[in-house]
């Protein structure tokens, strides 16, 4: 059973999480949203100790087997906090550092991400993880928990909408994609789409970069790993990655 270990807890675990296979399966461009940085810069990193965790099996307790993070944040006790944002995960880690700069007390935790190594996954792993992850919002009083959920097999089919992609249902009832069928498994409520939750801007040099390929025409471009295709325009000389994410909320009781 692997077990959910806070930063805070056991922080020698730090550098692994961003190292090794733990950090290189994420596509480059992943890594070239410029709002990660409010959470993950280290000196931003060092405010959310207690929500960043490495993942471990007692086994084996000095090697971390994944990464989660979360970020805690104001909801609805602001006027303009009344809905989760359109800007999903860009758009809640921006709320949460106003939140951190202004001294706000936060009453609601955001998931940012889970990751396994390949080896632990498949095993259900993720529902242990996902359900630490809410036993631990419940005990540092958080009222809220939400998850801005990026499906994990949109990326093969990026052409497709994503309210189709996220309206199709197994016979059971349950969604299609993996990832959103553990988070509904585990209790999770789907909110709504968040079209717009990472932008990822850069030069068609830059790009080109990040996605390893080359873009040879202006348009909407499939790029591998992506869940819906890349605004590209040769003339301007940019393109632009706009993700779409699932809002899902989780009850903590
Ligand atoms: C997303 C992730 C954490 C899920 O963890 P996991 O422990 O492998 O999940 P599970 O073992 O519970 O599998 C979940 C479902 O996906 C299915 N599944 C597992 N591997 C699969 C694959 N390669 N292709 C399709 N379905 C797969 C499982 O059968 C299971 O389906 P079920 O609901 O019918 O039982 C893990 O795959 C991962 O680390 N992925 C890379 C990072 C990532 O994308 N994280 C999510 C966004 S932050």
């Amino acid at each position: 059973m692997l077990e959910l270990v806070t930063l805070r807890a056991r922080p020698d675990l730090r550098p692994q999480l961003f190292a090794g296979a733990l950090e290189s399966l994420w596509p480059e461009f992943m890594q070239r949203d410029p709002t990660a940085m409010l959470y993950f810069a280290d000196a931003h990193l060092d405010c959310y100790l207690d929500t960043a965790f490495a993942i471990i099996d007692p086994v084996a307790p000095d090697a971390a087997v994944g990464r989660a993070f979360a970020v805690p944040f104001v909801f609805e006790d602001l006027p303009d906090r009344t809905e989760l944002p359109d800007a999903g995960w860009d758009g809640v880690i921006r709320w949460a550092h106003r939140d951190r700069t202004l001294g706000r007390t936060a009453n609601a935790l955001s998931a940012l991400e889970i990751t396994l190594l390949p080896e632990r996954r498949g095993q259900g792993a993720s529902r242990v993880i996902l359900d630490a992850m809410r036993d631990h919002a419940r005990s540092l009083g958080y009222r809220h928990m939400f998850a801005p959920v990026r499906p994990t097999a949109k990326h093969l089919e990026p052409f497709t909408p994503i309210g189709d992609y996220v309206r199709r249902r197994t016979v059971e009832g349950l969604p299609t994609d993996p990832w959103l069928r553990v988070h509904v498994r585990a209790g999770g409520d789907i909110v709504k789409v968040a079209p717009a939750s990472m932008v990822i801007a850069g030069s068609i040099a830059e790009w080109s970069r990040w996605a390893s390929m080359r873009f040879t025409a202006s348009g909407q471009i499939a790029v591998p790993g992506a869940l819906v295709p890349v605004h590209v325009s040769l003339g301007q000389d940019h393109a632009v990655y706009v993700e779409p994410n699932v809002w899902v909320r989780h009850s903590i009781g």
